[in-house]
């Protein structure tokens, strides 16, 4: 079927290269010149594993091509995607954009195709959208068309994979009375095996904002439970453990650390309770996610600060810029605060991330921060080292040799990415969370700092997570 998808940012781009692989006939729209270059020379404009191969494989055999020309390209296909973002630079939701690429496409769209809506948008607007479009359709003239939402599900990293094999399709009717939108969906998803789930366009939107919002819940949960693994000397991965084969319950996304960043749980938290708050309405539960997540880089400076019996004038090597790993997406990435805040305490922090493009927007969102281009050169010198990142390649260095270039050897590992045994037997003072303070034996001042450090902080003796030199 023809599909056209309005903006070519993380989620269109992968919904256009994606339709494209099930064999649809698309066309991406782009408005910025810069990006629309760049694709159409087969170039993604992000880093995102696998989608480079599928753009270029779908540009060369036609069925993807890319284009400015949204009015054109909406009057050709059955279905038209709109991608676009909604939320403004202040973390506010913003429906500016995407009401003005609907009234740009949805004139143009055939009478018997459908405009569907892909990007998260606030509950108000969902609730006027199909009015906003019959309103577009009635000024030009046209008979009315299906209005539908379909919510995407995917992980920046994973994100073409979780496209192409999704655990559930949400398809939102927000105006169908012939039921033709819900069969152009069903014919777009013919390929995919998980249910398909219609619901109201209200429910759906919902489902969206309910699934991370219970994603950023269960990180908190996790980071609330570190805390309590660390004031009684537990170890939150075992802890974990013991719960997780309650199938109430299941082991995935409770790693604790420096908390969730990225373009959608963190400002989706806020912004849920923010709008709440403005109809009157209290989210206790979601201002206490949103706190802890806040609280957890506040400990994690906090930690270095007292590790290293205070920062000011302190050479400090953060390891990772991004958001997570395989993605070099810098949006509300925890590392950026904590650079900030260390800073601010008057450290000097020389960065890394393996991914050149977030090297060069964190330089460039952050004047004081000092980038490098290896980890070896971030951690020379270093008085401690921040890992804030879990990449792969940092859990891999060689750490034994590494602990003969840095001047102090402090690691405060952001991700519990690191083995707490290992990096005490390469000679490291090694904190995380939920799983102690571990020092090396042969190193007595070392000891003796955590262990104060350690004491102010639960206010009780402790000695039992101190798990010297084992
Ligand atoms: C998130 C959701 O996971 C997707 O399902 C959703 O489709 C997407 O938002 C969206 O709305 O578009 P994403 O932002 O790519 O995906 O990132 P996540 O994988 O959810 O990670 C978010 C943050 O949580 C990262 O900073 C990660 O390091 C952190 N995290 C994740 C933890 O701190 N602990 C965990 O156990 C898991």
């Amino acid at each position: 079927m023809k599909v056209t998808v309005v903006g070519q940012g993380y989620v269109g781009l992968v919904t256009a290269a994606g339709a494209a692989e099930w064999g649809h006939e698309v066309s991406g729209v782009e408005r910025l010149d810069e990006r629309l270059t760049a694709l159409l020379a087969g170039r993604v404009p992000f880093h995102e594993p696998a989608l480079g191969e599928l753009v270029e494989s779908h540009l060369a055999n036609g069925r993807l091509n890319f284009t400015s020309d949204g009015p054109t390209a909406a009057s050709a296909a059955s279905l038209t995607f709109v991608a676009v973002g909604t939320v403004n630079a202040e973390q506010h939701w913003e429906t500016k954009t995407i009401r003005a690429c609907l009234a740009e496409v949805v004139p143009h769209i055939p009478d018997d195709g459908a405009v569907v809506v892909r990007s998260t948008c606030p509950p108000d607007f969902i609730a006027q959208l199909p009015a906003y479009v019959e309103e577009l359709r009635a000024a030009a003239g046209r008979a009315s068309i299906a209005v539908m939402l379909n919510p995407e599900f995917t992980k920046e990293g994973t994100a073409v994979q979780d496209f192409l094999e999704p655990d559930r399709v949400v398809i939102g009717v927000a105006s169908d009375p012939d039921g033709r939108g819900v069969a152009l969906l069903r014919e777009f998803y013919a390929q995919v095996e998980s249910p398909v789930l219609v619901l109201s366009a209200m429910d759906a939107i919902l489902a969206k904002l309910g699934a991370n919002l219970f994603l950023a819940t269960k990180i908190s949960f996790a980071n609330e439970l570190a805390a309590l693994c660390d004031l009684y000397g537990s170890q939150i991965e075992r802890v974990i453990e013991g719960m997780a084969h309650d199938p109430r319950i299941g082991g995935s996304f409770l790693r604790a650390g420096i908390g969730f960043g990225g373009s959608c749980l963190p400002h989706q938290v806020t912004m849920t309770v923010r709008e709440a708050a403005a109809l009157g309405h209290d989210t206790p539960l979601l201002a206490a996610v949103d706190g802890i997540n806040l609280r957890q880089k506040l400990t994690f400076v906090d930690r270095i600060d007292d590790l290293v019996g205070g920062v000011a004038g302190r050479r400090i090597a953060l390891l990772g810029l991004t958001f997570k790993p395989h993605t070099d997406d810098l949006r509300a990435a925890p590392a950026l605060e904590i650079a900030s805040m260390l800073l601010d305490r008057g450290a000097t922090v020389v960065a890394f991330d393996p991914m050149e493009s977030a090297r060069r927007n964190a330089r460039a969102q952050i004047r004081r921060l000092t980038v490098v281009s290896s980890a070896i050169e971030a951690l020379t010198d270093a008085d401690a080292v921040a890992l804030t990142t879990e990449w792969p390649e940092f859990v891999t260095l060689p750490w034994a040799q590494i602990a003969g270039v840095v001047r102090g050897r402090i690691v405060v590992d952001g991700r519990n990415a690191l083995d707490p045994e290992a990096m005490v037997d390469a000679g490291f003072v090694y904190s995380s969370f939920g799983r102690g303070h571990r020092v090396p034996v042969d190193t007595e001042a070392a000891v003796a700092t955590s262990r104060a450090m350690a004491q102010e902080r639960v206010g009780i003796p402790i000695g039992a997570e101190l798990a010297v030199g084992d």
